[in-house]
């Protein structure tokens, strides 16, 4: 043990990530190795344990209360209040005046829940938000229910104190709306928030969910630590909890492209503000998939034929900024973008882009275009939120991955630079496009190689 840490050999590691991977649905591959080597460390410290193995027969055993502990240990609690602002605003101007709207009209009954909710910041914040719409709930029946499987971060959430860190994105009259200021720039949510919010203990891959009919659930960074399986059964379970129509946020790096095809991707807000959230589809996946045959059809708001007028006008409820198609008759096509961007009229093309994406925000290619007239000017900072949008909208998009690799590691960001390159390789090793006109005309296998070495040469960097 050095530091604290602990050093597992493969057979300790192996048994903790089964143990770790069954209770939790962690996963951990071997670039947490040394992370858990802390944590281990620090359960050996807390309990007096004199060596792993001791460690692993204890925690390992039928009914074990230190693998509780162990949880508490490994999972990141990282959020704080009003976190991922397209977010909060699609919340505010949309997603929350429609619920209340349709809980008034439905018994005034609102289920929300928060999963992964952490030390409390996101079910606090959705309870500030709901007190803004409805400064007196009398006569209401509204939950935030707010759970995790962390010990700890529940008990700090009942608590319900935090540093000046975690309310950094909270305007200043939200403060001081929200919280009472304590001695040592520290700050307590005021119980009328505080009474929105019922906080539990609730394993998300063992446990049925905490309620039914939910009008919105958030699961917001937690399934980045869930394997793909783990998350499609979750997203299954969701599903059944939500009511038709009841939404369902993620965070900003997951998506359910080869997930779950059960929800409808809608864009609320535009340009560099929208916000991606999904909405629980009524209709079974069999219906949809004959009309709707691929993801990219599928992330458009593009309801079946004998649904198209009813679900439009959702559509439209949920989106006030989608312009109407009277208006839209002066959307420039994806080709003007291009002919603009072959000419070297890169801020035109960008401006053009813009104005594509307002009228279409789901098409990931527009995201794209715009990433690429902005990195052609030279404004790396500018191309990131654009570039960002293209790959989650489209996972598979080698040439989005690539773009903001660059745009990634010339803007300092060495690590995220390579996920990106390693994204890159991985999707343009994959896709049968001959050439890329705009980079040069190179072929997909080239720029796959290319993005291998660079991912190599970036990661060789980090670690010196
Ligand atoms: C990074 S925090 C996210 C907090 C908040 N949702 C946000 O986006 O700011 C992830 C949370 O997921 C929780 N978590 C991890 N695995 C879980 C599981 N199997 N069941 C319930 N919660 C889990 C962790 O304890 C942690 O508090």
């Amino acid at each position: 043990m050095s530091e604290g840490k602990v050093v597992l050999d493969d057979a300790e590691y192996a048994r903790l990530r089964l143990l770790l991977s069954r209770a939790a649905g962690l996963v951990f591959d071997d670039s947490r190795r040394d992370s858990m080597g802390y944590s281990l460390g620090e359960r050996l410290r807390a309990t007096g344990i004199a060596s792993v193995g001791e460690y692993l027969e204890e925690v390992c055993a039928p009914g074990s209360a230190e693998r509780q502990r162990l949880i508490d240990e490994v999972t990141i609690q990282e959020t704080h209040f009003f976190r991922n602002p397209p977010q909060m605003r699609a919340l505010r101007a949309h997603v929350l005046p429609e619920l209340v709207r349709h809980a008034s009209a439905h018994g005034r009954r609102l289920r929300i829940w928060s999963a992964g909710c952490s030390t409390g910041e996101e079910p606090y914040t959705i309870a500030m938000m709901i007190r803004e719409l409805l400064p007196s709930t009398a006569g209401w029946d509204i939950k935030v229910i707010a759970t995790d499987i962390s010990e700890n971060a529940l008990d700090a959430a009942r608590h319900a104190t935090y540093g000046a860190r975690a309310v950094q994105l909270a305007s200043a009259a939200e403060v001081a709306r929200f919280f009472v200021p304590l001695d040592g720039g520290r700050y307590e949510v005021r119980p009328e928030v505080r009474e929105l919010v019922e906080l539990r203990h609730h394993n998300l891959v063992q446990d049925a969910p905490p309620a039914d009919a939910l009008d919105l659930v958030l699961c917001r960074n937690v399934t980045i630590y869930f394997s793909r399986e783990t998350t499609r059964a979750l997203m299954g379970r969701l599903h059944t909890a939500l009511r038709d129509g009841g939404y369902l946020f993620l965070g900003h790096s997951e998506t359910l492209w080869q997930v779950s095809e059960d929800f409808r991707l809608v864009s609320l807000g535009t340009g560099d503000t929208a916000a991606y959230v999904y909405r629980r589809l009524d209709e079974p996946a069999s219906e949809r998939r004959a009309v709707l045959p691929d993801r990219r059809t599928l992330a458009e708001p593009v309801p079946p034929p004998e649904r198209r007028l009813s679900a439009r006008r959702a559509w439209k409820a949920v989106s006030p900024h989608v312009p109407k198609q009277a208006e839209r008759t002066d959307v420039p096509s994806l080709k003007a973008v291009r002919d603009a961007l072959a000419e070297g009229r890169y801020a035109d093309a960008a401006r053009l882009a813009r104005l594509a994406g307002d009228a279409d925000p789901l098409k990931p290619e527009v995201h794209y275009l715009l990433g690429l007239a902005l990195v052609d000017q030279g404004l790396d900072l500018e191309a990131l939120p654009p570039l960002r949008r293209a790959v989650y909208l489209d996972p598979e998009a080698g040439l989005a991955h690539f773009l903001l690799a660059g745009a990634l590691a010339r803007s300092g960001d060495r690590p995220a630079a390579a996920r990106e390159y390693r994204a890159a390789a991985q999707t343009l090793s994959r896709t049968t496009d001959a050439a890329a006109p705009e980079l040069g005309g190179r072929s997909a296998r080239e720029l796959a190689a290319l993005c291998a070495q660079l991912e190599r040469q970036l990661s060789a960097g980090s670690e010196r």
